[in-house]
């Protein structure tokens, strides 16, 4: 790849889909207003993040964080070269976004059913047929959309989930009409091994290229993990500045999404490029921090910041 003139954005090996401002801080014990999410995206964007979880259109009733999502949507609208991103469960969800300006949205599966039941109150196969609608009217006004497929690496109340079932609902995702499918390692159980594994199948009948990988750091091999998924062909990586959202079933202190910061140190390092500035998005997470009330959960973040 080569450099195509001064205004050019950033050249860059891998994309990096920046989900702090979403499944960062709908992880978060305290809520930030909307002043402060706008201005800790602002950040995200001048530090050359070219996708980003914008906000989620669900019942604010579950996810209180985000009951300003419209209001933060708004203040986005469209920008030439720039992903923004919304969790759309259902047609209530997508009339918001659409409303909102939106130009991407995203619905989320999971490949075990009590997560999904949990999570959105459907079975894996209904959350297909209430998927199908949202998906159909997005591509008509067209719309890019997005998916993700969770617990790919494990449940938190099913335990194993077989690989097989991930392929599955891995392709029925694409069947819809995403144009990228997220893997989810929603509780960061993975090692390098089970993410090869994981990957080796999937690729097996779902294009590579359109493939992301979402991992977390739960037990410290999210950077592992993501070279693992590098390896195996990922160029896509879902993110969370200053690591936020910690493990939504364990303890405050526990780890959840992978750090942005930690995967631009890790990747820049070993000569990929992610068209991230490493100090703009630690000076990112240690705003948003403040705000939070609790340092970042990255190591990069901690070691350049003193
Ligand atoms: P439901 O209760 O099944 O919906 O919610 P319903 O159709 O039965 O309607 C019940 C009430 O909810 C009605 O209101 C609807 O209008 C309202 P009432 O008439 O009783 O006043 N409602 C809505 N309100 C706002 N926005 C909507 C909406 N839909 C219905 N879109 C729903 C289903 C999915 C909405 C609900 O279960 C929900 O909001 N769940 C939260 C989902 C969520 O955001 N989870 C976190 C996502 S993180 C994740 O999945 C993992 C991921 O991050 C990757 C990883 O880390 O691995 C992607
Ligand atoms: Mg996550």
């Amino acid at each position: 790849m080569t450099d195509v003139g001064a205004d050019a954005p950033p050249a860059r090996d891998v994309t990096v889909v920046e989900v702090g401002p979403r499944d960062g801080l709908q992880n978060e014990a305290r809520a930030i207003g909307p002043a402060e999410k706008i201005e800790f995206i602002e950040r995200l964007l001048a530090a050359g993040v070219s996708a980003l979880e914008l906000t989620s259109f669900v019942r604010a009733d579950r996810i209180p964080q985000l009951a300003d999502a419209a209001e933060v949507a708004a203040h986005f609208p469209h920008r030439a070269g720039v992903r923004l991103i919304a969790l759309t469960p259902n047609e209530k969800g997508l009339d918001a976004a659409l409303q909102a300006g939106i130009n991407e949205v995203a619905i989320f599966a999971a490949a075990s059913d009590e997560f999904s039941r949990r999570n959105i109150n459907q079975s894996v196969a209904a959350s297909l047929e209430m998927f199908r609608p949202v998906a159909e009217r997005a591509l008509d006004a067209a719309l890019h959309v997005r998916g993700y497929v969770s617990t790919v690496l494990g449940c938190p109340y099913q335990g194993r989930v077989p690989l097989r079932d991930v392929v599955a609902l891995t392709e029925s995702m694409f069947a819809l009409g995403c144009a990228e499918v997220s893997l989810g390692d929603t509780i960061g159980v993975g090692t390098p091994g089970t993410v090869r594994a994981l990957i080796a199948a999937v690729s097996g009948s779902c294009d590579v290229r359109r493939l992301a990988f979402h991992g977390h750091d739960t037990y410290g091999t999210g950077l592992a993990n993501a070279f693992a998924a590098y390896e195996q062909g990922i160029r896509t990586f879902d993110t969370s500045a200053g690591g936020l959202g910690g493990c939504p079933y364990a303890g405050p202190a526990v780890r959840g999404n992978l750090a942005t910061e930690d995967l631009v140190y890790a990747f820049e390092g070993s000569g990929i490029r992610t068209g991230i500035d490493l100090d703009q998005v630690v000076a990112a997470s240690m705003w948003v921090a403040q705000h939070l009330g609790h340092p970042p959960y990255s190591a990069a973040a901690l070691a350049l910041a003193r």
